[in-house]
């Protein structure tokens, strides 16, 4: 099954989490698995649609790679969502592109995994930040697969901690689920 893994990093050059996770997986770039840095495909931002469409069309397994940015995603995934997956093609009633595919998400949090609870200081949890993502997913019929997350990534993440993480989260987009 071929993956197709997307990262949305405004400042990757400045990164140290996304940048490992990155580097891991480009060490497995083949025909099966591809990787593409959209903030370095599209410094302009300006999208080029028809080409992310066929490779989501061509792919079976989609990862979505980045930064939690205000409890969300940088601005050009969510600009991605809105110029790529149009209605007719990834939802609506002859919008099937998608369909049967597997989404996972994965994201890197600043703050510790304690704050992301009820009763931490964001009274929310992770799985809850992530909705409008599984929505999304429900709506253009991916299956959207367990999110690999790493958290607390500010704080005390040593480089030893970020290799193994960056081993397990390649192990994990690429394994079969
Ligand atoms: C604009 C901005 C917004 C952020 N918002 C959040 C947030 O809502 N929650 C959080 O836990 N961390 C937040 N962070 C911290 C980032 O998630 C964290 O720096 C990033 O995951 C580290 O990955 P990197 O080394 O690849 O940049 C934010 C950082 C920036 C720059």
């Amino acid at each position: 099954m071929k993956t197709l893994v997307l990262i949305f990093h405004p400042h990757i050059n400045n990164s140290r989490v996304n940048k490992a996770l990155k580097q891991e997986v480009l060490k497995n770039t083949s025909k099966e698995v591809i990787v593409r840095d959209e903030y370095e495909k599209y410094p302009d931002e300006k999208i080029d649609v028809e080409l992310e469409q066929s490779l989501l069309e061509k792919a079976g397994r989609i990862v979505l790679q980045f930064p939690m940015y205000w409890y969300s995603c940088p601005s050009l995934l969510k600009k991605w969502e809105d110029q790529v997956l149009l209605h007719g093609w990834a939802y609506g009633s002859t919008g099937n592109a998608l369909k049967g595919k597997e989404m996972v998400i994965a994201v890197s949090t600043g703050a510790p995994a304690k704050n992301y609870h009820i009763y931490g200081d964001f009274h929310y949890t992770i799985d809850e930040m992530l909705i409008p993502f599984k929505a999304t997913s429900n709506l253009i019929g991916t299956k959207f697969l367990k999110p690999f997350i790493l958290q607390g990534v500010m704080q005390n993440l040593t480089d030893e901690q970020l290799k193994k993480e960056s081993e397990r989260y390649v192990d994990y987009i690429l394994s079969n689920k």
